[in-house]
C-alpha cells in the first residue's frame, strides 16, 4: 500500500474532513435492508472523528435526475448514527449556504453527513464550479467508497485535484486485499467467473486469462463454451453469436497454457422456476426441451479439488441460478469449501459483484473468506485491469 497516501500520512486533528463514502445501500421504506458498507466503514469514520477532526460524509444515493426525495440520504445518515452509536447530523444539501452553515458550527470530533451529491449534475460531471463548492467545505479529502471509484464524479475524482487526498482504511483494506490477488498471489491463482453473459465479461476474461493459472467458468456463460465444444445444451441460455470468441478463448488459454475449466454435469431443468422438477445428466446428454440451471456434483467436486490445490482465488459471478432453490446449490457447496480453505489457512479468496457478495451472503461464508468486496461495477474494472480513476488519483506520483 505504500504506493498510496493514506491517514497514516496526514495529522487530520482540528481539520475539516470531507470523507466520501459509498452510502449507496438497499433501502426499502425508509429503512436500510443491508447496511454491509456501512458496518465494513463505522471504524474508518470513528477513527478520523476521535482523532479530533471534524468529519463530513459526502456520498451519491441512487441515480437521481435532480433532487428527488425519494433519493434522500437521510435515512441511510440516521442508519450510520445507529451504526457507529454516536449523532450524526443530517444535512439537507451538500453545497451552498446550508452547507457551509453547517460545517461552520461544527466542532472537533463531530460527524455531519451531507445530502445526495447526485442531486446536482455536477457531480456526474465532474464540473469544476461543483467541485469547488464542495472543496470550499473542507480542508482535506478522504476516499473511502473503492465501490464508486470508477467513477470520475466531482466526489470522487475532482475533489482530489483541489484538496490534500488520502485512501481512508476501508478503502486501504480493500486496496490491500486486492494486491493479494492480481499483483502479488501465492500461485497457483484460480480465477471462478460466473453470472449469465460473457458478453458483459468479456475484457475481464481476457484480463484474468494474462494473470491466472486456472480459470473456472460456471454460470450460463459456461453453456455457451459448452455449446462451443459441440455440445447440445438444450433450451439452456447461451449467446450462439459469441461461439467463436468462446472458441478463441479456449485456443488462447492453450496456448498460453492456462487451465479452463468447464462443468462435466449439469442439474437441469423444463422450467425456469424454484423448485421446478430437475435432474442431474452429464452435460453430453442435456435434453432438447431440458436447460443447464446449475452445475452437477461431479462439477462441483472437480472445482474443490481445484481450489484444494491452489492457494489464491479470486471470484466473481454465482455457478448456477443461485436465486432459486435448489439451483442454488452448485455455488452453496463451492462457497463453503472455500472458506474452509481459507479458514484452514490453505487459501487466499477474494470475492466481489453484486451478484456474487448476495450470493456469499446466502451461503453464509462472507466471514471466513479473506475479503469480500462489496463493490460491483468497480469490482469487475478492476479485474478487467482498468484503472480506477478514484482510487488513480490517492496514487504517490
Ligand atoms: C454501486 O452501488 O455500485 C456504487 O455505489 C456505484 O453506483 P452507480 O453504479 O450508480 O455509479
Ligand atoms: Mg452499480
Amino acid at each position: 500500500m505504500s504506493a498510496f497516501r493514506t491517514l497514516d500520512h496526514v495529522d487530520v486533528k482540528g481539520k475539516r474532513v470531507l470523507l466520501r463514502a459509498d452510502l449507496n445501500v438497499p433501502v426499502d421504506n425508509g429503512i436500510v435492508s443491508d447496511g454491509t458498507r456501512i458496518d465494513r466503514l463505522g471504524p474508518a469514520i470513528t477513527e478520523i472523528a476521535d482523532k479530533g477532526a471534524k468529519v463530513i460524509l459526502l456520498s451519491h444515493f441512487g441515480r437521481p435526475k435532480g433532487r428527488d426525495q425519494k433519493n434522500s440520504l437521510k435515512p441511510v445518515a440516521a442508519e450510520v448514527a445507529h451504526v457507529i452509536k454516536r449523532p450524526v447530523k443530517f444535512v439537507d444539501d451538500c453545497i451552498g449556504e446550508t452547507a457551509q452553515r453547517a460545517v461552520a458550527s461544527m466542532k472537533n470530533g463531530d460527524i455531519i453527513c451531507l445530502e445526495n451529491t447526485r442531486f446536482y449534475p455536477g457531480e456526474e460531471k465532474d464540473d469544476p464550479t461543483f467541485v469547488a463548492q464542495l472543496a470550499k467545505l473542507g480542508d482535506i479529502f478522504v476516499n473511502d467508497a473503492f465501490s464508486v471509484s470508477h467513477r470520475a464524479h466531482a466526489s470522487t475524482e475532482g475533489l482530489a485535484h483541489l484538496l490534500p487526498a488520502y485512501a481512508g482504511r476501508t478503502l486501504q483494506a480493500e486496496l490491500e486485499a486486492f494486491e493479494k490477488v492480481l499483483d502479488k498471489p501465492a500461485r497457483p491463482l484460480v480465477a471462478i467467473v460466473g453470472g449469465a453473459k460473457i458478453s458483459s465479461k468479456l475484457d475481464l476474461l481476457g484480463h484474468l486469462l494474462e494473470k491466472v493459472d486456472i480459470l473456472i467458468i460456471g454460470g450460463a456463460m459456461a453453456n455457451t463454451f459448452l455449446l462451443a465444444q459441440g455440445k447440445k445444451v438444450g433450451k439452456s441460455l447461451v449467446e450462439p453469436n459469441l461461439v467463436a470468441t468462446a472458441q478463441k478463448i479456449m485456443a488462447d488459454a492453450k496456448a498460453a497454457k492456462r487451465e479452463i475449466v468447464l462443468p462435466v454435469d449439469a442439474v437441469v431443468a423444463e422450467k425456469f422456476e424454484a423448485l421446478a422438477p430437475s435432474r442431474v445428466v452429464d452435460v453430453d446428454y442435456v435434453g432438447d426441451q431440458e436447460m443447464i440451471l446449475d452445475i452437477g456434483p461431479r462439477s462441483v467436486e472437480q472445482v474443490v479439488s481445484v481450489l484444494a490445490r491452489s492457494k489464491t482465488l479470486v471470484w466473481n459471478g454465482p455457478f448456477g441460478a443461485f436465486e432459486m432453490e435448489p439451483f442454488d446449490n452448485g455455488t452453496v457447496e463451492i462457497a463453503e469449501a472455500a472458506a474452509e480453505l481459507t479458514k484452514a489457512g490453505k487459501l487466499v479468496s477474494v470475492a466481489g459483484g453484486g451478484d456474487t457478495v448476495a450470493a456469499l451472503n446466502a451461503a453464509g461464508v462472507v466471514d471466513r473468506m479473506t475479503y469480500v468486496s462489496t463493490a460491483g461495477g468497480a469490482f469487475l474494472e478492476w479485474l478487467e485491469g482498468k484503472a480506477l480513476p478514484g482510487v488513480e488519483v490517492l496514487r504517490v506520483k
